[in-house]
């Protein structure tokens, strides 16, 4: 064990005088190591004594020697830094019999490569990428889309609300960055969907508009396989004169087709969310079955994947946006639901359990 030890700060002795570029670095390196009362390799020679004695000689050999490289290794790197020499000659220190050490290559997420891909296709058809924040003001999320606080869509999204008082604070901390918060007279609360940013993104671009914006959402409710509290959307939105159902099929169906691959099909069905009008639910044939049925799609060959619809007037309005002579369509998905369809993930939770072995995989 000691054995052990004096090898393990040998080398931490070498790997630090590699890093050493001043002689007052090196001092305090001297003291770490030498210093009468504390000094790390000072306290490994007293532990000799507790050493079996037939095994002293033996540890107290080893512990001269390592003293006495370490010695000379100092005594150069000082003669070195001294002259101005420094750190190349360091590196005659190496010792080529020390294993290497592994690198590990970390990957990206899943979910960020997958968000990666949404973005390039998007991109591709001429869309821009646009964020928003997700500490947002209750106004943002839920008004300025067509939820008014007498609403029942808002029991739908419950989600965590961040109390008034604490409002001004933030607003201070956030006005300075990208995201400002805006009408902060209302609550802030965390997002509870990608929607947020629909009327943010008509102020500040306006129109013709075509835009995704990927990011994170938040719900108040309990885990499952299939619900997350802290899970990931991708909002879209087109605004341009005479945009009809027709663009959003079309547009909709190349993202799917370019993500799943060209068997899957799309299917529209009416649906309601109160900022779009007429609103509808799109599915997605089931992967799993390929159409014969199955638990996933509830026997019926469609899985539902999407809400959708054209913008409602009332939120065309409130971006500035003259409804008689615009119309657009939106969509909201979650990336995680993509993810699961794509590689026949059945639990929504093993994107966040941090879990390698799931990780690993992709
Ligand atoms: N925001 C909705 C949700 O989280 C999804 C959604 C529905 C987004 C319809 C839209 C839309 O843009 O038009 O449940």
């Amino acid at each position: 064990m000691l054995q052990e030890k004096f090898k393990k700060i040998k080398q931490e002795i070498i790997d630090e005088l590699q890093r050493t570029k001043t002689l007052e670095q090196l001092d305090d390196l001297q003291k770490k190591y030498f210093s009468r009362t504390a000094g790390e390799l000072t306290k490994l020679v007293k532990e000799i004594k507790n050493v079996a004695e037939a095994e002293r000689p033996k540890i107290g050999k080893i512990a001269n020697e390592v003293k006495k490289e370490a010695v000379e290794m100092f005594e150069r790197i000082k003669k070195n830094l001294e002259t101005g020499k420094q750190s190349q000659d360091n590196s005659r220190i190496f010792d080529p019999t020390i294993p290497g050490k592994k690198e590990e290559a970390g990957r990206l997420h899943i979910l960020t490569q997958m968000r990666r891909e949404v973005e390039d296709v998007c991109v591709g058809m001429g869309f821009m990428i646009v964020d928003g924040p997700e500490l947002e003001s209750e106004w943002y999320n839920f008004e300025a889309v067509n939820v008014p606080a007498w609403h029942p869509a808002r029991d739908m999204q419950d989600t965590f609300y961040i109390k008034k008082s604490r409002n001004q604070e933030i607003k201070k901390s956030t006005d300075q960055d990208n995201h400002k918060l805006t009408n902060l007279d209302t609550n802030l609360v965390l997002r509870t969907h990608t929607s947020n940013v629909q009327v943010r993104a008509m102020e500040k671009y306006g129109v013709p508009l075509r835009c995704i914006a990927p990011g994170r959402t938040y719900r108040n409710e309990a885990t499952d396989a299939r619900h997350e509290h802290t899970f990931h959307q991708v909002e879209g939105l087109m605004v341009d004169k005479n945009i009809s159902i027709a663009n959003f099929k079309a547009v909709f169906d190349a993202i799917v087709k370019a993500i799943l691959g060209a068997d899957f099909k799309t299917r529209i069905r009416p649906g309601y969310f109160p900022f779009v009008e007429p609103g509808f639910e799109v599915d997605l044939s089931c992967a799993l079955c390929q159409g014969q049925g199955c638990r996933v799609c509830k026997h019926t060959s469609w899985v539902e994947f999407c809400g959708a619809g054209m913008v409602h007037p009332n939120v065309l309005k409130t971006g500035g946006v003259d409804p008689k002579k615009y119309s657009g369509f939106a969509f909201g998905f979650g990336l995680e639901r993509l993810t699961m369809m794509r590689y026949g993930i059945n639990d929504i939770r093993l994107f966040h359990s941090g879990d390698l072995r799931f990780l690993r995989q992709f």
